[in-house]
């Protein structure tokens, strides 16, 4: 890894604003490699350098990669003025200025979500050049699956308000029940999948982007870092390299 600046190091690594991270180095709080360090402006190699804060080790990542499984009720966003946003629910060791959703899940979907603060890896997320799958398991209030909805969502589906989705899968599950992949990020695009054909979405959890599952360890509400091998995962749909 490059050099980087102490107090940035600090600042990231700490969660601090970059001001308390100067102020942490003021008092005397920091040692790099034993020795202590007040210049902010001091170059770090966070490899091969130990950087201490009030005798607490610190790790430095450039970039924050993390999945929540996200409950009914919070809102997708970093703020609203209504509602609890997914921010609320980062563990506080996890917080970082900068970390955002990538990709939205409604207030009332449940499931699967990533928080980054790396916009590019956000966009091979999102971006629907980009083709990753993202899948939802979804409760119907009518039983209106058959094999001529799987054929029209494999074809794509009328969305209404001229939109229409790309190709699609539909797997039926139950009369009710079924799980859903889709290559895009259409707003509400599941529920108007539905709606569209006759039926209302009841309950819509997302339960694998890419080609890493929903850890189903991961409680209601929780939220970890992804591992080097799910950020892999995620980018390998069902084994293949990404389309591009
Ligand atoms: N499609 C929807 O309609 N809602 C979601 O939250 C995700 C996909």
């Amino acid at each position: 890894m490059s050099l980087i600046r102490l107090d940035k190091l600090i600042s990231t690594a700490a969660g601090l604003s970059r001001s308390d991270a100067k102020r942490q180095l003021a008092s005397g709080s920091v040692l790099v490699d034993g020795c202590r360090i007040r210049d902010g402006s001091a170059q770090i190699d966070p490899d091969r350098q130990t950087v201490l804060l009030n005798g607490r080790k610190l790790y430095y990542r450039e970039h924050l990669y993390l999945v929540m499984n996200k409950p009914l009720g919070v809102v997708s966003s970093t703020d609203d003025p209504d509602s609890p946003t997914v921010l609320t629910l980062v563990p506080k060791s996890l917080l970082r200025r900068g970390l955002f959703p990538a990709g939205r899940l409604d207030k009332y979907s449940t499931g699967m979500l990533i928080l980054t603060d790396d916009g590019s890896f956000a966009h091979r997320i999102v971006s629907p050049n980009h083709h990753l799958p993202k899948v939802y398991e979804v409760e119907l209030d009518a039983p209106i699956l058959s094999d001529a909805l799987v054929a029209e969502f494999a074809k794509g589906v009328y969305l209404g308000g001229g939109e229409r989705s790309s190709p699609s899968q539909l797997e039926p599950l139950g009369p009710t029940r079924a799980r859903v992949t889709i290559y895009e990020g259409i707003y509400h695009q599941v529920r108007r999948m539905f709606d569209q054909n006759g039926a209302h979405v009841l309950r819509l959890h997302r339960v694998q982007i890419g080609g890493l599952p929903l850890d189903p360890t991961l409680p209601e509400g929780g939220c970890r870092e992804l591992t080097d091998r799910e950020l892999k995962a995620l980018f390998t749909p069902n084994g293949q390299e990404e389309c591009r």
